[in-house]
């Protein structure tokens, strides 16, 4: 019985550390091991409840109206707003879109108005619903601008959605001005404050400068917000709050068209483990406000003093003044953030790089934890001497013909040989998987240690090749492991 046990935390070693503060993406430490527990304990102890009939399991039903009640408390929600708590970011801003999209069943072919920096998450949502997006490009701050925001608003837009902040550059869009647009043609203004909404408030608390964005702005009718973030809950959980009941109307799905029970359901999945959302109440019960301002207060300090770090070092400078606990550093021209990356994972950091876009720079991504900020000396230490060795060898180059090949490929044309071409070029896997449809176990795909020359050369290649070519990749990975 214990073996399977022993086996998990022997696999478990390999990934990434998520506690210590050491990982700066994917995941949120508190740093609080009594949190973790209570949070891991709530799991384990719900993990065979089922969320799809709330009159079965009470206590789902009491736990999710405590976390939405919660969470309108914070976001400044008035009397009539409603919420939802789903599995996750991409799950909050799916609903958001499908439910906009059916609140307006007379509009043929639907648009949301996004800013270019916006969440993937809502291309996701436009692919599943077929609403068409309209992305504006932002200002030189990275900051959506609310001019073309509103000039690219039409009788076909059913969405119009701001970023508190956006992922990729830590900055909140200027929502008061884009909810207003919004709000005069009657359209609905979405704010994904998936990644910031739990910590923005409390830093507004702290007396640091922050941009509105929640229910108290006008105009704005519906924002989510994770709860595996900065609420530091375990994963599974985010709320999606709508102004009123009759704007969150539409996201419920109901089916009594067949002979078994009728389907119910306010989120996207039906039968639903009931650890996460015990998880995240578990937690926001323990911290409390003083706990979350605390953590917040510890956020800020860590992101302050690694954002002063960063300006001394020559090599390195942010490409955004950013409102919350998100970074992006980019480098000059005598080494690469690909490499500072590898540099910083041989060194037990892990920090994520970003991909050059739509004329911006690529990047190192920093999402910061409370946990980070008894770290922070050892973190710069690291940055430095990460900077230093990528400097020695100098920015990473692409083969010339590989650089060609993919320059002259489309990537909407290709066969399964140009993808294992590529993959085999790119060493994401080996020679000898390449056109081997029994590549069953996974074991042949030879992902690099260093994956700088890979991230080079996904850099060089179109947002339509590299998605074509990670899809490729993701495909050759997960295939069953049979024995
Ligand atoms: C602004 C924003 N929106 C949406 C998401 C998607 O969240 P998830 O990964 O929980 O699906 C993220 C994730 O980082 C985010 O930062």
């Amino acid at each position: 019985m214990t073996d399977a046990l022993t086996q998990l935390r022997s696999m478990q070693s390999a990934d990434l550390p998520v506690h210590g503060g050491r990982t700066l993406a994917y995941v949120y430490d508190s740093g609080l091991p009594d949190i973790d527990r209570i949070g891991r304990e709530a799991v384990a102890s719900y993990a065979g409840s089922n969320g799809l009939d709330p009159t079965a399991f009470p206590s789902l039903l009491r736990m999710e109206t405590e976390v939405v009640g919660m969470t309108a408390d914070l976001l400044e929600a008035p009397e009539t707003v409603v919420g939802t708590v789903t599995s996750g970011g991409t799950e909050s801003v799916l609903l958001a879109v499908q439910t906009a999209r059916d609140a307006h069943p007379g509009i043929e072919r639907p648009r949301m108005v996004l800013p270019a920096t916006a969440h993937a998450a809502f291309h996701k949502a436009a692919h599943y619903f077929g609403v068409e997006p309209v992305l504006v490009p932002v200002g030189p701050d990275f900051r959506a601008d609310p001019a073309a925001m509103t000039a690219a608003m039409d009788e076909r837009t059913v969405l119009v959605v701001a970023s508190a902040p956006s992922y990729a550059h830590g900055v909140v869009d200027p929502v008061t001005e884009i909810a207003a647009a919004a709000a005069e043609r009657g359209i609905r203004c979405h704010v994904d404050a998936c990644i910031g909404g739990w910590v923005l408030p409390y830093a507004a608390r702290l007396g640091r400068d922050v941009p509105a964005w929640t229910f108290a702005v006008e105009g704005v009718t519906s924002i989510s917000v994770d709860l595996h973030k900065y609420a530091y809950a375990p994963k599974g959980t985010s709320v999606l709050l709508h102004r009123t009941p009759q704007l969150r109307r539409p996201q419920f799905f109901a089916s009594a068209a067949w002979p078994g029970y009728t389907m119910l359901n306010s989120t996207m999945q039906s039968t639903k483990s009931g650890g996460p959302l015990a998880g995240a109440w578990a937690v926001m019960r323990s911290l409390g406000d003083d706990g979350y301002e605390r953590l917040t207060r510890d956020v800020f300090e860590a992101v302050d003093r690694i954002r002063a770090g960063i300006g001394e070092t020559a090599e390195l400078a942010e490409v955004s003044d950013p409102d919350s606990t998100l970074i992006a550093v980019r480098t000059d021209a005598s080494c690469d953030p690909f490499t500072v990356c590898d540099e910083m994972a041989a060194r037990g950091w892990y920090v994520q790089p970003q991909m050059s876009y739509a004329g911006a720079p690529a990047t190192v991504h920093l999402s910061v934890s409370a946990a980070t900020l008894p770290h922070v000396p050892e973190f710069l230490e690291a940055l430095g001497e990460a900077v230093a060795a990528a400097v020695a060898v100098g920015p990473v180059t692409v083969d010339p013909g590989v650089a060609e090949f993919i320059a002259g490929l489309d990537p909407l044309v290709l066969s399964d040989d140009d993808f294992d071409g590529l993959l085999v070029a790119a060493g994401l896997i080996g020679a000898d998987a390449a056109g081997d449809p029994s590549t069953s176990s996974g074991h042949r795909l030879a992902l690099p240690q260093r994956m700088a020359e890979v991230n080079a050369m996904l850099d060089l290649a179109t947002p339509a090749m590299r998605e074509a070519l990670l899809v490729a990749f993701l495909d050759r990975l997960i295939r069953p492991s049979r024995h």
